[in-house]
């Protein structure tokens, strides 16, 4: 069994990945920060349904941390599985903010930094040596790379330095067959955005109607992509940004 850590999978994209990847027939090691009840559900509906799976706190803003989160990785790994490795790392945490550039505040910048950033470069190196060999990694980045959206200039800055750092990881990793891709959504309602689109429906509708397919995304369009590329048929995709977007902004 391949088995997966998801971080950020109390809710939203990273719970849907870690279902998807369940019914595929992985084992998943789910990470919650504040949401422990949410990474509980998540980790029963994966019981229910015959699977394997275990959660985690971690707060991807602490590097420091990290070690220690290895070493609970590896516990679980032996208790759960009776295995000292895992195959797949999905950097899916994060949040949003939103502000314009000319008053965005020092610290919201390096809140978005540590967490979309800094913390994906660190948790993977930490988590490298108990990662197998043909093992792969996932970030999440987002379609703000691509489209200019007002207010999510550090946001959209970091997620694009994510991609490039994809690269990265996939040319250094690639001696030990790990290949590194990153996923970029486009809107999609989760707990992230649903505040805004309920207290502007208009956004959601002018969303909807920049995107092909005629409407936003849900959870699963995403969890779908994700836990599909994490299946060997995909072996061969390496250092790609895929958008998951319904044909946003084209
Ligand atoms: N929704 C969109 O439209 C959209 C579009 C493009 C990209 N994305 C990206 O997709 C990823 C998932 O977003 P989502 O929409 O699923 O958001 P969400 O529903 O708000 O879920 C966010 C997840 O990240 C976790 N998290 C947040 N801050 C964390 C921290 N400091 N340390 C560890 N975990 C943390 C949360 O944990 P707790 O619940 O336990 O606190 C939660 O599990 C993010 O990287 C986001 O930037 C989302």
């Amino acid at each position: 069994m391949s088995i997966a850590i998801i971080t950020g999978a109390s809710r939203g994209l990273g719970a849907s990945t870690a279902l998807q990847a369940a019914q595929r027939g992985m084992g998943v090691i789910v990470t919650y920060n504040s949401h422990a009840a949410g990474a509980e559900q998540v980790v029963r509906q994966i019981e229910a349904g015959g699977g394997k799976a275990v959660a985690l706190a971690l707060d991807v803003g602490q590097v420091a941390s990290f070690a220690d989160f290895r070493d609970r990785v590896a516990a679980a790994l032996a208790a759960t599985w009776g295995r000292d490795r895992f195959d797949a790392l999905v950097n899916n945490a994060g949040y949003g903010a939103f502000n314009a550039i000319e008053s965005v505040t020092e610290a919201e910048f390096d809140g978005l930094l540590n967490v979309h950033l800094k913390g994906p470069f660190f948790l993977t190196q930490a988590l490298l040596p108990l990662m197998a060999d043909g093992g792969q990694i996932i970030n999440l980045t987002s379609a703000t790379t691509r489209v200019a959206t007002p207010g999510a200039a550090p946001y959209a800055a970091f997620k694009g330095g994510l991609e490039v750092l994809t690269r990265y990881m996939a040319k250094e990793f690639g001696a030990r067959r790990i290949r590194a891709n990153s996923i970029s959504p486009g809107a999609i309602r989760t707990d992230m955005t649903s505040g805004a689109f309920d207290q502007m429906p208009e956004f959601e509708t002018l969303l909807a109607g920049q995107t092909a397919l005629g409407r936003i995304g849900a959870p699963d369009d995403v969890g779908r992509v994700i836990a599909s590329l994490l299946s060997a048929d995909y072996g061969w995709v390496n250092a790609q940004n895929i958008e998951v977007a319904g044909g946003y902004n084209i």
